[in-house]
C-alpha cells in the first residue's frame, strides 16, 4: 500500500467514502461534517494493519471513535487496532438538547453520557474502550500509538499537558496525529503548538473544516515538549507562530484561516480558554491578497 504523504492525500482520496460504507457509524451523533467522518474512515482504514493503538481524545458520544472503527474493520485485518476514546463523558441540557435529541437520541435523565456512549459503540465493543475523565489527568501504558485524534485542545493549558502524555508514545515515520481544531478561530494555541514543534511533525493534509494531519517524523523529546509549551506564551509570540505557521501550511489554502486567528487573538488579548472569546471575528474570505495587505 502506498506510504500516506502529502501527494497521495492532495487528491482528497478520502472523498470516495461512501455513506454505505459509513454505515452504522453515521447514526452516532458527531459533530464532525461529513468529509471530516469520510476522512476519519480513510484513515483508519489506511493504517489499521500498523502495530499501535488508535487513540481519540475528546470523543463526544463516540461519533469520532465510530467513524475510525468502521474504517479499521472495514480493512478485514486478522488483528483490528486496539482503540481508546477520552472523554468527560459529560452533557449539558443544552448540549444534549442540540447535540443528542436533534440527531435522534431518545431523551434521558441527568448528564452523563458515558452509557449512552457505550451503547451507541457496542457494534465495535470488541475494539474500543472508553475512558472517562478530564484528559490531562491521564496517563498513557499502552504501548505505541498509531493514530492520536485530538479534539479536546479548548485551552492552551490542558493542550500542552495532553501533547506531553501522549506524544512520546508516537513513532517517528510511522505514526500520524489528527489536529481536528486546528484552524478554528477560538483555538489559535493548536496551531502554534504544531509550528513550534515543526521538526518533529510534517504537514500532510487540510480537511475542509478546521482539520490538519501531519506525520510525526522525529522522536519528541520530553524536554523538548516542555520547552516548546505554548501556555505561558505571550499574544505575540503566539501571533508570530500562527503567521510561520501560514506560510508553512500555504499550499493547503488555509492562510485566511490562521490569520482570522490573528485577528481573533487581537480582539481578544491573553485569552487561552475556547469558550471565553467573546469578540466575534467574522470569517475572512479566502483570498491570499487581502491576508497580504493586513
Ligand atoms: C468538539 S467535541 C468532540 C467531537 C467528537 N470528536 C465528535 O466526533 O463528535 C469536544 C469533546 O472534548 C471533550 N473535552 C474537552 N476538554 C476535555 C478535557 N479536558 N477532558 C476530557 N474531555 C474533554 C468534551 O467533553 C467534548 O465531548
Amino acid at each position: 500500500m502506498e506510504r500516506l504523504t502529502k501527494t497521495v492525500m492532495s487528491s482528497r482520496p478520502w472523498r470516495f467514502v461512501t455513506e454505505e460504507d459509513l454505515g452504522c457509524a453515521l447514526g452516532v451523533p458527531s459533530m464532525l461534517n461529513r468529509e471530516e467522518a469520510q476522512f476519519y474512515f480513510w484513515l483508519a482504514h489506511r493504517m489499521a494493519h500498523v502495530s499501535g493503538s488508535m487513540v481519540d481524545l475528546g470523543c463526544f458520544v463516540g461519533g469520532s471513535t465510530a467513524y475510525l472503527a468502521a474504517g479499521a474493520s472495514a480493512r478485514r485485518e486478522r488483528q483490528r487496532p486496539r482503540m481508546f476514546a477520552y472523554d468527560q463523558f459529560h452533557a449539558s441540557p443544552k448540549v444534549k438538547r442540540r447535540q443528542l435529541y436533534a440527531k435522534g437520541i431518545s431523551q434521558f435523565d441527568g448528564q452523563d453520557t458515558l452509557p449512552l456512549s457505550k451503547a451507541l459503540l457496542s457494534p465495535w465493543s470488541d475494539q474500543v474502550v472508553l475512558r472517562k475523565g478530564r484528559i490531562e489527568d491521564s496517563t498513557w501504558s499502552d504501548g505505541t500509538i498509531s493514530l492520536l485524534i485530538l479534539d479536546a485542545s479548548k485551552t492552551s493549558r490542558t493542550m500542552d499537558m495532553m501533547a506531553q502524555t501522549f506524544f512520546p508514545h508516537l513513532v517517528p515515520g510511522i505514526s500520524v496525529i489528527v489536529q481536528q481544531d486546528e484552524l478554528h478561530w477560538k483555538e489559535p494555541w493548536i496551531a502554534a503548538q504544531m509550528q513550534r514543534l515543526r521538526a518533529c511533525f510534517e504537514p500532510l493534509c487540510y480537511v475542509p473544516g478546521g482539520t490538519v494531519a501531519y506525520l510525526y517524523t522525529r522522536r519528541v523529546a520530553p524536554d523538548l515538549l516542555r520547552a516548546r509549551q505554548v501556555h505561558g506564551l505571550s499574544d505575540d509570540r503566539i501571533t508570530r507562530a500562527l503567521a510561520n505557521s501560514a506560510e508553512r501550511l500555504s499550499a493547503f489554502g488555509v492562510k485566511h484561516k490562521l490569520q482570522r486567528q490573528i485577528n481573533a487573538l487581537r480582539l481578544n488579548p491573553g485569552q487561552r480558554k475556547s469558550w471565553r472569546f467573546r469578540t466575534w471575528v467574522p470569517e475572512i474570505a479566502e483570498s491570499p491578497q487581502r491576508i497580504a495587505a493586513e
